[in-house]
């Protein structure tokens, strides 16, 4: 188990005890979850919350926090004998809990009558079913309303302390990308046409495997590029397509990356994939470019758009005033999805406390399709680490609804569009630290402009 100082834990640990100033905190830490039976299970991630402040990466836990006292109680058994004749010698929890600044241990049983039957205890919103039902068990609520009962100031404390990423957690989140970046590299080498995209997912895998790291999110990895989440690898890639690979480690420290790179299955772009390929990477390096402290990134998603439509404009996909365009939200039919969101220990960071609270503050989500998905909208501050990550896309589907409904019929030559219904779609993605001034992309570079993955992938 990978753990870093007891005084990192204990500066964490104090930092959220002065913010909360009184009252009870619960944080549970995630139980084994059964993928067809109790003993048979998908590979066990610690919450996050509870492994920043409490460190310890093992299953059934549970930290109560008394924020009047500052007392740490870590609630969990020790392995019987039973348990290490099926899983080998462990550590006694003490080991662990003064390594991670944890005054005392006690039994699972205990936090019933700690905490059973009480009001006012401060609990995240639980995103497992088990901690619905143990709170709901202990608060005597419907387990379904238990999120309704979460504690505002609880996550509010949470986000003020995790969105600003310390030295030792770039330095892991270098890492992560590190890692990513051997994953993506190999999958360049490794694509050529006549190839099941599976059998390419199995390389990518290898390479992060091999690293001692799992997977920060499930693959996506596919022709299909268009489909923002696809998870299906059963394709065979044919010459002449785009294939799009958004990929990403979660290191043995449990910090994330999470990059994206689309790359031609026959190692070379087509002329209409470069001219595409360049927009989208000038959208990319120029939304880069504005990341620094005191700009929303609202604002750089709208900068983004922009780039879009104008270079849309001149392959004629698009007419008319682009800034009309972009209030209308033309934007959206060709990157519906938001330019990025925080990331550090989960991939979307700290999603489950609420996106309100980590990435709009007072800001007001828009409704217009694109701008909706924007994760993150408010104002930048030095240490926080986001991704940027535009794409175009050609969504069959979604044009031809658009089209019907005579949707920005004005600005759209959906003539034109017909066209590209089989192009798939292009994004590309970094990992971005807000710096003092200005920005630093985390990692080693990744091949990225046209010339570098053509390089990469005919060498
Ligand atoms: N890597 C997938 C996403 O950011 O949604
Ligand atoms: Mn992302």
């Amino acid at each position: 188990m990978q753990l870093f100082s007891q005084k990192t834990y204990a500066d964490r640990q104090r930092k959220l005890i002065e913010k909360m100033g009184e009252g009870l905190v619960w944080i549970p830490g995630n139980t084994e979850s059964p993928l067809n039976y109790t003993d048979n299970i998908y590979p066990f991630r610690q919450d996050s919350t509870f492994r920043y402040f409490f460190g310890i990466n093992l299953p059934n836990l549970h930290i109560v926090l008394d924020c009047a006292t500052g007392k740490k109680t870590l609630y969990g058994n020790d392995y019987s004998i039973d348990d290490i004749i099926w899983v080998g010698p462990q550590k006694p929890l003490a080991h662990y809990a003064e390594l991670c600044h944890i005054d005392e241990i006690k039994p699972i049983a205990a936090l019933e009558e700690r905490l059973g039957g009480q009001k006012g205890i401060h609990y995240l919103p639980p995103y497992r079913h088990d901690h619905m039902i143990l709170a709901g068990r202990l608060f005597g609520l419907d387990p379904n309303q238990i999120k309704k009962h979460c504690s505002d100031k609880l996550i509010q404390a949470i986000v003020d302390i995790r969105s600003y990423k310390s030295e030792e957690e770039i330095a892991q989140m270098e890492d992560a990308v590190n890692i990513t970046r051997h994953m993506h590299m190999t999958a360049m080498r490794q694509t050529r046409p006549g190839k099941y995209e599976y059998e390419v997912v199995a390389d990518i895998r290898k390479a992060l495997e091999s690293q001692h790291s799992q997977l920060a999110y499930p693959v996506i990895f596919s022709v299909n590029g268009q489909t923002l989440h696809n998870h299906h690898h059963d394709n065979k890639m044919e010459s002449g397509r785009l294939v799009l690979n958004d990929s990403g480690a979660e290191n043995t420290y449990g910090y994330a990356g999470d990059i994206t790179r689309t790359f031609p299955v026959n190692g070379r772009f087509s002329g209409r994939q470069k001219e595409l390929y360049a927009l989208v990477l000038k959208m990319e390096t120029d939304s880069i470019a504005l990341v620094k402290p005191g700009i929303t990134y609202r604002s750089i998603h709208i900068e983004a758009n922009k780039i879009m439509l104008e270079g849309l404009k001149s392959m004629g996909m698009v007419k008319g005033d682009v800034e009309d365009m972009v209030r209308e939200g033309v934007g959206g039919l060709f990157m519906p999805h938001g330019l990025g969101h925080m990331i550090g220990m989960d991939v979307h960071d700290m999603e489950n406390l609420g996106e309100q609270a980590v990435g709009y503050g007072n800001m007001e989500r828009s409704k217009q399709l694109g701008l909706k998905s924007l994760r993150l909208a408010r104002t930048l501050e030095e240490g926080f680490v986001l991704t940027v990550e535009p794409g175009i896309y050609f969504i069959p589907e979604l044009i031809h609804k658009m089209r019907q409904e005579g949707k920005w019929s004005s600005f759209v030559n959906y003539d034109v569009l017909e066209d590209y219904t089989s192009f798939g779609g292009i994004r590309i993605e970094d990992n971005v630290l807000v710096t003092n001034q200005s920005h630093q992309v985390l990692g080693k570079p990744i091949p990225k402009t046209i010339v570098e993955i053509e390089e990469l992938m005919n060498a």
